[in-house]
């Protein structure tokens, strides 16, 4: 039997302006997490139990671009014979079990979570030993099918499981897909963060489409924002490594201002945002694809109770206080 677990993950800074080749930041958020086991099973193929998507299912029976099937497809080919051999129907059989409290469609990278922490587990029970390049490499490869061009900020750091500072294609490089370039960050200070739900969900494919849309229109406009945006990521990064994150609420002010004018927020992601403020957080923004899914507000300890009970009131479905560190 093998066993792997992945954490979820939030945007710090950078979000969209990424896809752009502007850094972001991201951390690892490990009060949510998937977990994934893999073990003999008497019955013959591949077997799916992941109830909390409600599937249950002999992976043959799965399209070949479905999330769980592509990871395994990816995998059979450079796997052991063990796989292959049951992918053909062999005698042995295989049950993978995945178990996720990582709410689907908010921006808290369920996806890449069930990716990296399935490539794990496989690689564990075929005896395959996989770096931690390897494991981001098909994990960002999975991303691609499901997301067209995601920057790969998602399985990066949900692979390495530490704050990272990402740039998806650095501009020295040449014009191939590297899968993007990412130095791990120390955290000077820790501090805290609350995150919360607007209980919607959204597709980031959509959100990513509609600023490619405007950045046809404008793209002087859109350049200048992206710039700006990876500005503050620079920044961001700069104060959490020296230990200053109080210079952090500031930066995230400033950086859902952009968002704003890249029309990735919503009302519901404003309204939290501006109640997250009102109770004293020391700065708030929307994460990840935006429409929907999560915002997060920085907080001080014995601020993040009145923060959590502001944002309930302004219509948070979930609120999850993270210390980064
Ligand atoms: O919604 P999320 O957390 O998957 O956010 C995606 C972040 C984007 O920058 C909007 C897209 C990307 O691929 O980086």
């Amino acid at each position: 039997m093998a066993t792997s677990s992945a954490p979820g993950k939030i945007i710090l800074f950078g979000e969209h302006a990424v896809v752009y080749n502007r850094p972001a930041l991201a951390v690892p958020v490990i009060q949510v997490h998937v977990d994934v086991e893999v073990l003999d099973s008497p019955r013959a193929g591949i077997w799916i139990d992941a109830p909390d998507v409600n599937l249950h299912t002999e992976v043959g029976t799965l399209p070949s671009n479905h999330p769980i099937a592509s990871v395994i497809n990816k995998f059979a080919p450079l796997s052991s014979p063990h796989l292959q051999t049951t992918k053909m129907g062999g005698q042995r059989g295989v049950e993978i079990k995945i178990t996720s409290t990582i709410p689907v469609a908010s921006g808290l990278g369920s996806g890449a979570a069930v990716s990296v922490a399935l490539i794990r587990a496989l690689s564990s029970f075929l005896l395959r030993p996989l770096s931690d390049e390897q494991v981001n490499h098909l994990a960002y490869e999975i991303e691609k099918i499901h997301h067209g061009t995601p920057s790969g900020i998602d399985n990066t750091v949900i692979t390495y499981a530490k704050p990272v500072y990402f740039i998806k294609n650095p501009p020295s490089s040449d014009n191939r897909d590297t899968g993007g370039k990412v130095e791990t960050i120390k955290v000077g200070i820790p501090f805290t963060i609350a995150i919360c739900d607007t209980g919607i969900p959204a597709l980031t494919k959509e959100s990513v489409g509609d600023v490619r849309k405007l950045w046809r229109m404008n793209q002087v406009h859109c350049e200048s924002i992206f710039d700006e945006i990876g500005q503050i990521a620079f920044m961001g990064r700069r104060a959490i490594e020296r230990g200053k994150p109080e210079m952090l609420g500031e930066l995230m002010d400033q950086n859902h201002a952009f968002l704003q004018k890249l029309t990735v927020s919503s009302p519901e992601l404003d309204k939290l945002v501006d109640a997250a403020r009102k109770a004293g957080a020391l700065g708030a923004k929307m994460s990840g694809g935006g429409r929907g899914g999560n915002m997060i507000a920085l907080v001080t300890p014995d601020l993040a109770e009145t923060v959590t009970r502001s944002m309930q009131e302004a219509g948070a479905r979930n609120v999850i206080i993270t210390k980064v560190e």
